[in-house]
């Protein structure tokens, strides 16, 4: 989800998850306590750069600081994705230089975490000798032994998944930079099996966070003066507690905690704390939930809401759980119900036997819904998952780029049209940071999740304030001040 060393261009490019869905690395700023350094690196999603930060959380009670600069590491930690075969090839390409290093160092250990070390398990240490040391995402609580294990000149593995394991009681230290905007993960895993889907295999089954825990993680984050969080899961929606999933309560003396209501908990912290969240599931996403949405001006109006394919006989063997028509039933709720909120998506080409006739659907769809945003990928296939064993992966390469390239520039003037209706409005901007390209200028959010540029003055990053806007790109959108 986020390239950290650049978050301004990862912003730019329309929301954070981006540069992690390509696999970028994000360092992580220096943590400086404990004489044993750590050079923990992310891939991946958001999910994993939360991780990252409850790793660092449980290596510094052991004595470990984190560092940015590799020569002085003592263990390198690469938190890994398996989204897609390209993201693994760039940890691949990264660990084989991480061991040339180790050749000069032999004392220097190297430990893959996240969705590859789930996924391929002992092979990047035993048949690949590539790594010391395995975690999969379940397993961080035991990094300090694993690590103390390979010290020992022992190889350590734990890809252990669990159904009850959260983190919840672990503060995770923050890695990000800027202070303003942070995530808390609200549950883990994934009960969908979408065909083409590698999760559900690496995250496990689908288990909530205590909500009190994840209260009182914003409320800290507020106190401590961040600005904005993100509510994180595979499927928000359906985040339960004390419920069924189908609905019966467990224990009647206690509170039910739907993603609605969590939502509102955690907008009632403050109405100066932004509230967003990511992943919604068209399947699942109700009108309750966008209720509350349009009910709180500090939870943000804007739905990332992946649509995949915008033909119905591929959504099901992609076993996605709806059609067109529910997803397009689903927007006009949002149209109805939250009006100002911007749609964002997911989209995949060259799915199994995907037609021309198909993938001309997925276009007309992104045309009628007029996406603000996308992230869009070619298909690729991954071993064990439904798909891999029930279709064939019969497009070939040049075809499905193709594909990618004609919803990439559709796209793009979509996003075009977006930021050209928001020229001469007022919008009202978090500031996150100094703009990469000019040190005049700031840049942030607004609640739509456009990044807006503007001139420095004297606001720094946590302010709120209100923009005109009178420029814009397929990418920003920029203006002045109005006081
Ligand atoms: N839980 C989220 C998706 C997480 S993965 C959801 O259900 O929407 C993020 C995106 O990666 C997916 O939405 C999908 O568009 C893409 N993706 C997942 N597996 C893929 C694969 N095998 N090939 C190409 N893209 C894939
Ligand atoms: Fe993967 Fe589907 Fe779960 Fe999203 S909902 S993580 S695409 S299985
Ligand atoms: Fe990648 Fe795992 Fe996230 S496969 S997208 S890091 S859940």
């Amino acid at each position: 989800m986020i390239e950290f060393e650049n978050k301004e261009n990862s912003a730019e490019v329309g929301a954070e998850i981006d540069e992690s869905i390509q696999g970028q690395p994000m360092m992580v700023a220096p943590l400086s306590n404990g004489s044993k350094k750590l050079y923990l690196e992310s891939y991946g999603c958001q999910m994993n750069f939360a991780d990252s930060e409850v790793v660092a959380s449980i290596l510094s009670e052991n004595g470990y600081s984190t560092t940015r600069n590799i020569d002085e590491a003592d263990v390198i930690l690469m938190n890994t994705c398996s989204i897609r075969d390209n993201a693994e090839q760039r940890v691949r390409n990264k660990l084989s230089q991480h061991n040339k290093r180790k050749k000069q160092n032999p004392e220097l250990i190297i430990g893959i975490l996240g969705c590859m070390a789930e996924r391929l398990k002992k092979d990047l240490l035993e048949q690949e000798k590539l790594v010391d040391l395995v975690a999969g995402p379940d397993a961080y609580r035991e990094l300090p032994s694993l690590i103390q294990e390979v010290e020992t000149g022992q190889k350590a593995v734990n890809v252990l998944l669990s159904r009850e394991e959260t983190y919840a009681d672990i503060a995770p230290v923050r890695l990000g930079k800027g202070g303003v905007t942070a995530f808390i993960s609200i549950m883990r895993g994934c009960d969908n099996m979408c065909s083409f889907c590698v999760v559900p295999f690496t995250r496990g089954r689908e288990r909530s966070r205590d909500p009190e825990s994840i209260v009182a993680e914003a409320k800290d984050l507020f106190a401590n003066g961040y600005r904005e969080v993100t509510l994180l899961g595979q499927n928000v929606d359906s985040y339960h507690w004390n419920i069924t999933k189908k609905g019966d309560v467990i224990d009647s003396e206690k509170p039910v905690v739907n993603f609605a209501r969590l939502m509102e908990l955690v907008a009632q912290v403050d109405p100066k704390l932004r509230v967003r969240f990511s992943t919604s599931h068209p399947k699942d996403m109700t009108d309750e939930v966008l209720g509350v949405m349009a009910k709180y001006h500090n939870i943000c109006k804007y739905i990332h809401l992946p649509i995949q394919s915008g033909n119905d006989e591929i959504l099901k063997k992609m076993n996605r759980g709806y059609t067109s028509e529910w997803y397009m039933n689903r927007i006009k709720a949002i149209k109805r119900i939250v009006p100002e909120a911007y749609i964002s998506t997911d989209i995949i080409t060259g799915f199994c036997g995907e037609t021309e006739e198909q993938h001309q659907d997925t276009m007309k769809l992104m045309q009628e819904v007029g996406y603000e945003f996308a992230y869009m990928f070619f298909y690729s296939e991954r071993p064990k998952t439904l798909a891999a064993r029930k279709f064939e992966d019969d497009i070939p390469l040049e075809v499905k780029k193709r594909r990618l390239n004609e919803v990439q520039d559709l796209q793009h003037n979509l996003a075009f049209d977006a930021h050209q209706r928001t020229v001469g409005k007022i919008c009202e901007v978090l500031i996150e940071g100094v703009s990469k390209r000019s040190k005049d200028h700031l840049f942030g959010r607004n609640s739509q999740n456009v990044t807006v540029i503007l001139p420095r003055e004297n606001y720094k990053p946590g302010d709120y304030v209100n923009v005109m806007v009178d420029e814009f790109t397929s990418a920003t959108v920029s203006g002045s001040v109005v006081k």
